[in-house]
């Protein structure tokens, strides 16, 4: 009966596999839209300079207008060359390669007039920091085809310190841009390049599939407000490989729309892969499920993190409002060292987009597998608490051990939770105690290539 029960598991895991066209390995495969392109311009063409000073907004602009004729002929590569090319917002278009080389810096424009003013999400119904309208973000790509971001460790440097000053001083009129939004898009590949001093977040594909993002490095200041590094939102088919991130805020935050705007365009993101990243977030999370998740989130595989000098290691964020769900979960082989809490589940975390959310929309968080995990210099092992009358259920810990450096308080603080546990020390609190592993949510790994290292 339960080897039954594993076999179907195994074929259901399969199926979801071949239905979203994965390679089958469940991890990132971007040798099939990595092909050169048969055409090339140097941005210098269009008349940049790479001073550093000189605006090349018109420059970017128009080198995107002009590739867009080579869409049916393979696509085309914008070169960015050697030196500082100060932007603001433009547009990308499909079978596009922007290429960074080595000591390529795109800069971001501290003038906020170069980003212009866009419509809210319609997930999320008005902007993150304030309500109403948003700065478009600094590279943008809508309902976009095949493009491949990339180049020899080329920077982009969004000089986020006047946006961080805005936010903190109240002086913002819309809010904060991003670095780089992909809306719409699919077949998109991010690689070998740093994004750093985000506005707000570095990499936001949103309503994207088959997104890969791979050897990326991230960094904004500790100090920089509710900055998070790569936010896979409403996303499906989406992998996060061999990135280290540093922020001010979330590292990686996982997302689906806000509360009542969420649920209405009821897009999840689902089939995520995210594998051997370097994480830090000293006052945020490292790796994040939420707040905004009311379009769902489910069948997310994170495998070997490194998590180090953050505040929260693992967190799960909802409140009720939102709706969605978080299930079918599976985090495994992660390091924490010097991490204050290694794992937060919150159901009373979050803020609402207005007063138009339906407080009685309360979010399904279920089936969530944390396991093999080894933690030192952790301060409290976890806070679980979920909702009234709408608990988190098949919460299950298996083979982990965190040093505990806090002798305050218990290590485990439980409430409206349910599930399992074996092999955790210290031993959690006995809402985790279910003699039953049913109800956790396990990815047979050896049948799908993911236990390869
Ligand atoms: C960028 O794309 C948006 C959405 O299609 C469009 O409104 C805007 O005019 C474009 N900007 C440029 C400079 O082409
Ligand atoms: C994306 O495509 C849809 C359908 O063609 C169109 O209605 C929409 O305006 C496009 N969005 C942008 C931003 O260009
Ligand atoms: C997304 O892009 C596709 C293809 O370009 C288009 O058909 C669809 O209408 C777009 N959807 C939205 C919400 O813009
Ligand atoms: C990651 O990027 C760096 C710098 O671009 C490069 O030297 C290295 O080979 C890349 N690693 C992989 C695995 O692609
Ligand atoms: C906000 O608007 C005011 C009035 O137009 C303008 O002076 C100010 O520069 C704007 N602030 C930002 C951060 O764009
Ligand atoms: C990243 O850079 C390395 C070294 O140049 C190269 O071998 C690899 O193909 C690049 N990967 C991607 C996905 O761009």
């Amino acid at each position: 009966m339960k080897r039954l029960a594993i076999v179907i598991l195994v074929l259901a895991v399969f199926d979801a596999i071949e239905a979203t066209g994965s390679d089958g390995g469940g991890y990132c495969n971007c040798n099939r839209i990595m092909a050169p392109r048969p055409h090339s311009v140097t941005i210098t063409e269009f008349g940049a300079v790479g001073d550093g000073k000189t605006l090349n907004t018109v420059a970017f602009q128009n080198a995107v207008f002009y590739l867009r004729s080579f869409a049916d002929k393979g696509g085309a590569q914008l070169y960015v060359p050697k030196g500082k090319w100060l932007t603001g917002s433009f547009n990308l278009t499909s079978h596009l390669t922007l290429f960074l080389e080595k000591d390529a810096v795109i800069i971001g424009s501290q003038d906020s007039s170069q980003w212009p003013i866009v419509d809210p999400l319609p997930s999320y119904g008005q902007g993150q920091d304030i309500p109403g309208q948003r700065h478009r973000s600094l590279i943008n790509g809508y309902n976009l085809t095949d493009v491949v971001i990339t180049g020899h460790n080329g920077i982009i440097d969004g000089q986020g310190v006047v946006w961080w000053e805005w936010f903190n001083s109240q002086t913002l009129n819309y809010s904060r841009p991003h670095i780089l939004e992909l809306v719409n898009s699919t077949d998109v590949v991010v690689s070998n390049l740093t994004f750093l001093n985000s506005p707000a977040w570095s990499i936001h594909p949103v309503y994207s599939s088959n997104v890969e993002i791979l050897n990326i490095t991230v960094h904004a200041p500790v100090e920089s407000p509710f900055t998070n590094g790569i936010v896979p939102d409403s996303c499906s088919n989406l992998c996060i490989e061999g990135c280290s991130i540093e922020v001010g805020h979330d590292a990686i935050a996982l997302k689906s729309g806000w509360d009542n705007y969420g649920i209405t365009f009821s897009t999840p993101s689902t089939d995520i892969h995210i594998r051997n990243a370097h994480l830090q977030a000293p006052l945020g999370s490292a790796l994040a499920f939420g707040s905004e998740m009311s379009g769902g989130i489910s069948l997310v595989y994170v495998e070997h993190l490194h998590i180090d000098d953050s505040l929260i290691g693992i967190n799960f964020k909802t409140v009720p409002g939102r709706g969605g769900f978080i299930h079918n979960i599976v985090v495994s082989n992660v390091e924490m060292e010097n991490v204050h809490e290694a794992f937060r589940f919150s159901g009373n975390c979050g803020r609402h987009p207005g007063n138009q959310y339906d407080p009685s929309a309360l979010p399904i968080v279920q089936g969530i597998t944390l396991k093999d995990m080894v933690g030192t210099n952790i301060s409290t092992a976890g806070f679980f608490s979920g909702i009234d009358s709408d608990p988190f259920t098949g919460i299950c810990l298996s083979n982990i051990a965190l040093s505990i450096t806090s002798d305050a308080s218990l290590p485990w603080t439980c409430s409206n939770i349910s599930g399992y546990s074996e092999s955790v020390f210290p031993s959690p609190c006995s809402d985790l105690t279910s003699n039953s592993s049913l109800s956790c949510f396990s990815f047979a790994a050896e049948f799908t290539g993911l236990a390869d290292a």
